[in-house]
Order: C-alpha cells, then sequence, then structure tokens
C-alpha cells in the first residue's frame, strides 16, 4: 500500500501546469484501435489509469509507443480477444472497448468494468445504446458478449445524460450503417475532445458537446491525431487548493470556459482570483462566504470538484450545503474530514457543512480518486502532520501530484509501507 504523508499549512507559490484529461484520455485511447493504421495522442496524463488502457491494448496486439505524453497506437495487427475480468475491473473506461471493438469487429467479450466505489454505476444505458444499432447483448455470470452481424443507424433517446454512454454509442454508430442520433446526450466537454478525434479518423459526427449528436455511418476508419484537452477536474483541484493557501499561485494550462461554473461560484464566495487567457492567479482567501453546491451534468459543478469542494466549504464563514445528485456515494471523505476537525453532517447525498472549523493532522484513508483529492487538499491546509492510506486511488486520476505540490511549496511525500 502507498501512503501520502503531508505536513500542513504551508503556502503554495509558483506554477502547477495541468496535463491532459483523464476522462478524455482514457476514451481516446480505446477510440484509437477502431482506425486502420497509426494514430497520435498528445498530451496524454502520466496516470495509472492509461498505463492500464495500455495492458489491455497489448492484449490485443496494439502496439503502442509513449514519451513525454505522447502516445501512438499502432493498429495494424490488431486482433479481438476477451478481455479478462482483471483487466475490465482495474478502471471505468474500459467500457470504451465495448463500443470501440463492436465498431471494429462486431463482436466483444469483456467484464464488467470496475472504477470508483461511488454507488452502483450500472451501465444498462451503453447496452440499450447498442442493441437499438442492431447488437445483442448477452450475460454469463459477469462476463458481457455483444455481437452484431451489422450495426445500423438509429434515433436513441438517453435515459439519463451519461458521458459514458453517450461516447459508447458514439463510438459504435461511427462504424454503423446509416445516421444516429442520440438524444438528451450528455454535453461534458471531453465529449467534443472525443468526436474530434473520430472526425480526424475519417468519422461524421456533429453536435457533440450539445444534447444532441448526429453521427453519419462510415466503412472504415484510419488513423488520426489529437491533443487531449486540459484536465478540468484536476485544475480545479488546485485552483481549490490556490483559495485555501494560494501566495500567488498560478494554475496554468487552463480552458477557463471549462471552468466557469467553479470561478461563479467562488464570485458568489467573494474569493478573489486574477483570470488569464490560459491561467488563473491564486492568493488565499481572506474570509469566504457559504455556499450551497449541487453536481449536476455539465456545464452545472461537477460531481468529480465536488469532494475537493467540500473541504474549501469547511473553510467558510457559515453553513453551506453540499447536495451529489449523480452518484449515491460521494460521502466517502467525510468521516476522516469530521475526524480532522471539520463539522459535516451527513444526510443520504447531503452534507451539511458548519465552518468555519480549523483542521488538524490525521491518519485518513482515501476511498476513491476525488475523496483521495479533498483528503490531500484537507491535509494541505491542515495543522500537522497527515498520513492518507490507500492513495493508490488518486494515482489513477492525478498525474506527478506530489512533484507538482512540493514544486509550489507543499511539505509532501509518497511511501510504500
Ligand atoms: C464519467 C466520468 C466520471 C464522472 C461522470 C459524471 C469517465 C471515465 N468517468 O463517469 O469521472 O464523474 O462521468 O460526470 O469519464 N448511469 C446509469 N446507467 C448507465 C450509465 C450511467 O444508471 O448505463 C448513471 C450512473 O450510475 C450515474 C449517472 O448515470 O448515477 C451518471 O453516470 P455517467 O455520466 O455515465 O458517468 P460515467 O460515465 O460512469
Amino acid at each position: 500500500m502507498k501512503q501520502i504523508i503531508i505536513e500542513g499549512s504551508n503556502k503554495l507559490r509558483g506554477t502547477i501546469n495541468i496535463g491532459g484529461a483523464k476522462n478524455s484520455a482514457v476514451a481516446l485511447i480505446p477510440a484509437a484501435i477502431m482506425g486502420e493504421g497509426i494514430s497520435t495522442l498528445t498530451n496524454v496524463p502520466c496516470i495509472s489509469d492509461c498505463d492500464d488502457l495500455l495492458e489491455i491494448l497489448k492484449l490485443l496486439n496494439v502496439d503502442t509507443t509513449l514519451n513525454d505524453g505522447k502516445m501512438t497506437i499502432d493498429t495494424r495487427h490488431v486482433e479481438n480477444k476477451i478481455i479478462s475480468e482483471d483487466l475490465s475491473t482495474r478502471l471505468r473506461a474500459s467500457y470504451y472497448f465495448m463500443g470501440a471493438l463492436l465498431a471494429r469487429f462486431k463482436h466483444v467479450e469483456m467484464y464488467f468494468p470496475g472504477g470508483c466505489n461511488i454507488g452502483a454505476r450500472p451501465i444498462d444505458i451503453h447496452l440499450k445504446g447498442f442493441e437499438a444499432l442492431g447488437a445483442k447483448v448477452k450475460k454469463e455470470d459477469s462476463k458481457y458478449i455483444i455481437e452484431a452481424d451489422e450495426l445500423h443507424g438509429a434515433e436513441i433517446i438517453l435515459d439519463f445524460a451519461s458521458v459514458g454512454a453517450t461516447i459508447n454509442i458514439m463510438l459504435a454508430a461511427s462504424l454503423a450503417k446509416g445516421t444516429t442520433i442520440i438524444h438528451n446526450a450528455a454535453r461534458e466537454v471531453e465529449i467534443i475532445n472525443i468526436a474530434d478525434f473520430l472526425n480526424k479518423m475519417g468519422a461524421k459526427i456533429s453536435g457533440a458537446g450539445t444534447d444532441e449528436v448526429i453521427i453519419e455511418g462510415v466503412s472504415s476508419l484510419h488513423g488520426g491525431s489529437i491533443r487531449v484537452i486540459p484536465d478540468r477536474i484536476e485544475a480545479g483541484t488546485y485552483i481549490i487548493m490556490g483559495a485555501l493557501l494560494g501566495d500567488k499561485l498560478k494554475v496554468s494550462g487552463i480552458i477557463p470556459e471549462h471552468l466557469a461554473i467553479l470561478f461563479s461560484k467562488f464570485d458568489e464566495m467573494g474569493i478573489n482570483y486574477e483570470l488569464g487567457d490560459d491561467y488563473v492567479l491564486l492568493n488565499k482567501a481572506k474570509k469566504i462566504k457559504p455556499a450551497n453546491i449541487r453536481t449536476v451534468v455539465y456545464p452545472g459543478f461537477p460531481t468529480d470538484l465536488g469532494q475537493p469542494m467540500s473541504v474549501l466549504l469547511t473553510q467558510c464563514d457559515g453553513i453551506s450545503l453540499f447536495d451529489e445528485t449523480i452518484f449515491e456515494n460521494r460521502m466517502g471523505h467525510v468521516k476522516y474530514l469530521n475526524s480532522m476537525g471539520a463539522k459535516i453532517e451527513v444526510s443520504g447525498k447531503q452534507a451539511t457543512i458548519s465552518g468555519k472549523t480549523p483542521l488538524h493532522g490525521a491518519q485518513i484513508t482515501a476511498t476513491d480518486l476525488r475523496s483521495g483529492a479533498a483528503l490531500v487538499t484537507a491535509g494541505l491546509i491542515a495543522e500537522g502532520t497527515t498520513t492518507i492510506n490507500d492513495v493508490e486511488h488518486i494515482l489513477r486520476g492525478y498525474e506527478r501530484i506530489i512533484t507538482k505540490l512540493s514544486d509550489v511549496g507543499a511539505k509532501i511525500k509518497i511511501v510504500e509501507i
């Protein structure tokens, strides 16, 4: 097990450069297998989720190289194989191999995906989408067999604007016969990045980033290249840290409009920041007004930032509300924040946070990726030493987090025990 140890209460000064978006990269990598030839992705984040996807590509006999964030994916010898339970369950995004392999081979066998333990996370909307395109879905224990003689276009109304289902249907429909329209599609910016990549590979997709995505199927795709967009969740996490501890902390390489909802919350809470074209400069906020955060689909407040944001809410003067509406279980970090001195009461998917409470160091445990990010944030502002267990969760989604924070003055290290 890996632990992160933090000596808290140090100011953060200097620049943190934001890496490529996890939720884009983890879809772009499986999407690349749909192209016949070589694809290139740049700005690929150095996170363990990407390493796990590379292992799946290796199994499928796809050659890859990865140097300094530039990944080449050569599919000239690709073979369709069963993706084992061990590989499928390592991460959520393994589910994109369902759409990608179904598109390319019209047959896929793999297991229920893994990912953070933040609720049931069914994949019924993905599967209904594949069926609408003409596929048959069989389930043998926890293995899925999805196959089709031919995929055809369809009009699909999603029960919920699911990010994963929107992308998966977009993948499968790109190589279907005829036109597919996804109604009630998710509008997250990562979906635009995936559609841009598929279009560079020869697909015909329009409307990505709106709630109606139109995919005109084509008969084959070739290799393409794309730059992974900046990670708005990584950026948001460091921006929150800047509001708590910044001493001219610059968070650089961001697309400010992707973070508009966070900045609008900062305005409401009286937190100052200086926004440039691709950066934001932050100082520790002196007096922070309480706020109500309700996580919803894009462009609303992202569920992936709710937990880090809840740490900021502990430092507001008054009572704030953190209302999670997407996943059942985003409160895994709360008992640990309370053990550090926070006053948070949880009722179902809502947390009432009474501030301002000083935090002190403690022995705590990351229960999922974003709870881990929240606990690192808490450890940085706490008096004394904080030790966080099970930080493998954090390494799945935050590249070089120890180096990035150490470089701006945090006293943080990672140890293997
Ligand atoms: C993706 C992101 C995750 C983010 C989430 C919401 C990746 C790899 N992960 O996850 O970081 O928190 O979007 O922005 O990109 N649902 C169903 N049936 C389905 C699919 C989803 O009921 O078939 C439900 C889920 O349980 C959840 C909600 O819909 O309650 C949203 O899920 P979805 O948008 O699909 O999230 P993910 O793709 O899992």
